[in-house]
């Protein structure tokens, strides 16, 4: 297994620090603090495009090198990015036509940050250049352990600049014009393209816009943005053998890049997948699942390899959703299970709390509370416990269940024009997820097309976009349980009706979809199984299926249906449950430690060599026994069936 962090020692702990905020003198003190802590890894130089490049053709490293040879002397090693994500107000004021338009036509101004348009070409040079010249100078530097490209790209530019760019993009996967009207299917409402000039990025139109120019719009804006990811990293390639990373957004329903495209170009020897995770108070999920979830995708990313949690809060976020506090020992257990489910460290934002600027009241690993504060003890413990776990990096995340996420059926299946407004996917997944996570099930993220062999259970919950059926069938056939839910299979890449409903599913299912009876906003579909359904019901009848429940309403149709197929069966819900339970109680579906109550986490990881950790993070309120034998690392001290995990408290279990 490729070690992912090569010059750090165990696992990575620690966060961006972003030093050129403070007077020199407290950067011995901020070392001082991290080596107390047990720090190991600091994010330096995401935002300091103005103090490395202050003016047109001026660089000034003096204060970076300072930075670094001060980590490297203090034991604590760089991921080292490249502050492209925020140009300086120079930059802005010399190439006005790098800041980015909106769908109105209006120009952003300069003044936060991720001021650029992807497409410009003078913002893509400087980028290139910046990280070539950072490579160039700090590739051999002994506090460099990888390179950070940007941070959390999302920008979205609506502008002439992107049109042409967009042009290209689209002849690359329609070939021609003809290719270009068919996929976006223009011979409805008189929008046939006869010339390239015409076609333009998804602005602001009369009435709903055409769904294949937003749906290959929202493909475009993912794929500028990994150029650039791309660009400036085989800019650093050219100097450096480090790895490279940066950081992917994976918090509450953030899905605006295609990240399983992304994950083609971060995972390998030199890459690694990273990312950012802050829980949400509003989130129609709790806490705990949230972060669940958050780590089961990014290690699908990862493709059940080693990832990093580049970014959580210490404390409170206070942004979106305003300012809360994490309880005492919440994120303990929180950093615990990111790396129960394969992290290999936990870092922060920040390090140093903000005196000033627009993040002064985000919450960091040394608050402005200074050191006499439960953040900064519990900072202390988490370093502690990493120091006693690193004999558990490399070691790879058991799970016995799947649950498949495709980005572009996302996109395509909540965008304008489709057939119910709450219908949105993406949390329908999550709320799966979620339910899995409070039985117990470790679940991986995964995408349709991958290898789903090995799991016992695959959820499909919610897949609008299907190309063909061939790699469910085989995943079935082969002897694995399937569990489809509605709306699933209906439309092809371009987003057009597959022939015969549920199209791409139908064969598969051997169920046939009459019509479909999207439910109001509140309203609630009765079963005969004395279940309720909400959001969307389907009037469809069993070929070649049996139908294992109906709708009372409806009683000529079937509501749940069940196939075997090969040596596997598949499932099929033309409604949304209200409650999950009733329905994965049907399944054979094993906990990775039985008889546990929800809310106490339970993951194991494994080595190649036969060392199995269990993490048993208890997120409630009573103690409880694990039924497990061996070594707490965390304490240091045996493990047997009768030892209690008392409540809001964790423990690493080698096993014997
Ligand atoms: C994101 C960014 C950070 C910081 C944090 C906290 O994850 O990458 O720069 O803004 O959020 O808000």
């Amino acid at each position: 297994m490729t070690d992912i962090v090569p010059a750090v020692e165990g696992l990575g702990f620690g966060g961006d620090y972003n030093p050129e905020q403070w007077p020199r003198r407290i950067w011995d003190e901020d070392v001082e603090l991290m080596r107390e802590a047990g720090v190991n890894l600091a994010t330096v130089n995401v935002f300091s495009w103005a103090s490395v490049n202050p003016a047109p053709g001026k660089w000034e490293f003096g204060q970076l090198d300072e930075i670094m040879d001060l980590l490297a002397e203090s034991g604590v090693q760089v991921d080292l990015a490249t502050p492209t994500a925020a140009p300086p107000p120079w930059f802005s004021v010399a190439h006005p036509e790098t800041l980015p338009v909106d769908e109105y036509g209006r120009r952003k101004n300069y003044g936060s940050r991720g001021e650029y348009c992807p497409s410009s070409p003078v913002y893509q040079e400087a980028a290139v250049e910046m990280a070539s010249k950072l490579a160039e100078r700090y590739a051999s530097h002994p506090a460099l352990a990888m390179w950070h490209v940007g941070n959390e790209f999302f920008q979205r530019c609506f502008c002439d600049q992107t049109a042409a760019a967009f042009r290209t993009w689209l002849t690359e996967r329609h070939g021609d014009l003809d290719g270009l009207n068919h996929a976006w299917g223009t011979a409805f409402w008189s929008q046939t393209y006869t010339d390239w000039e015409q076609v333009l990025p998804s602005r602001v139109a009369t009435s709903t816009p055409n769904p294949g120019q937003i749906l290959d719009f929202q493909r475009f804006c993912s794929d500028a943005l990994l150029g650039l990811f791309r660009a400036e990293a085989a800019a650093i390639e050219a100097h450096s053998e480090a790895p490279i990373t940066t950081n992917l957004m994976v918090t509450g329903n953030f899905t605006m890049l295609d990240y399983h495209r992304w994950a083609e170009h971060m995972n390998g020897d030199r890459r690694l997948i990273a990312v950012d995770h802050y829980v949400l108070p509003a989130d129609e999920i709790e806490a705990e699942a949230q972060v669940a979830f958050a780590a089961d995708r990014s290690r699908g990313l990862a493709r059940g390899g080693p990832w990093l949690l580049m970014e959580q809060a210490a404390n409170s976020s206070a942004w979106r959703q305003g300012f809360f506090a994490k309880k005492p020992g919440e994120q303990l257990r929180h950093s615990l299970s990111y790396v129960a489910r394969g992290s290999e460290g936990a870092l922060y934002f920040q390090w140093r709390a903000s005196k000033a600027g627009a993040e002064r009241w985000h919450s960091a690993m040394l608050p402005h509370g200074g050191t006499e504060t439960k953040t900064w003890r519990e900072v202390k413990t988490l370093g502690g416990w990493f120091r006693r776990l690193a004999e558990i990096k490399g070691s790879r995340v058991r799970s016995r269940a799947a649950i498949l996420l495709d980005h572009e059926s996302v996109w395509a299946s909540a965008n304008p024009g489709e057939m119910s407004a709450f219908i949105d996917p993406y949390p329908e997944i999550r709320r799966w997820h979620a339910a899995l996570w409070r039985r117990g099930v470790v679940c991986d993220v995964a995408h349709p097309t991958d290898d789903l062999a090995g799991r016992s259970v695959v959820f499909a919950p919610s897949l609008y976009m299907l190309e063909d059926d061939a790699n469910l069938r085989r995943y079935v056939e082969q002897g694995g349980t399937l569990v489809v839910g509605p709306n699933s299979g209906i439309v092809d890449r371009n987003d057009h009706v597959h022939d015969g409903l549920p199209g791409a599913l139908r064969d598969l299912l051997g169920v046939r979809i009459e019509e479909f009876h999207p439910l109001r906003d509140g309203e609630r579909a009765a079963l005969d199984d004395g279940t309720e359904g909400a959001v969307w019901t389907e009037a469809a009848h069993a070929e070649g299926a049996e139908v294992v429940a109906g709708y009372i309403d409806y009683p000529s149709t079937g509501a749940i249906f069940r196939r075997e197929l090969g040596d596997g069966a598949v499932w099929y819900l033309t409604t949304r449950p209200t409650d999950l339970d009733p329905f994965l109680d049907r399944l054979d579906l094993a906990p990775e430690v039985p008889g546990l109550p929800a809310g106490v986490e339970a993951v194991r990881r494994d080595h190649e060599d036969g060392r199995t950790y269990l993490f048993a993070i208890n997120h409630t309120h009573k103690a409880v026994t694990i039924p497990s034998e061996g070594t707490d690392l965390l304490t240091g001290t045996p493990w047997t069936p009768r030892t209690h995990l008392h409540s809001n408290s964790a423990a690493v279990i080698r096993e014997r």
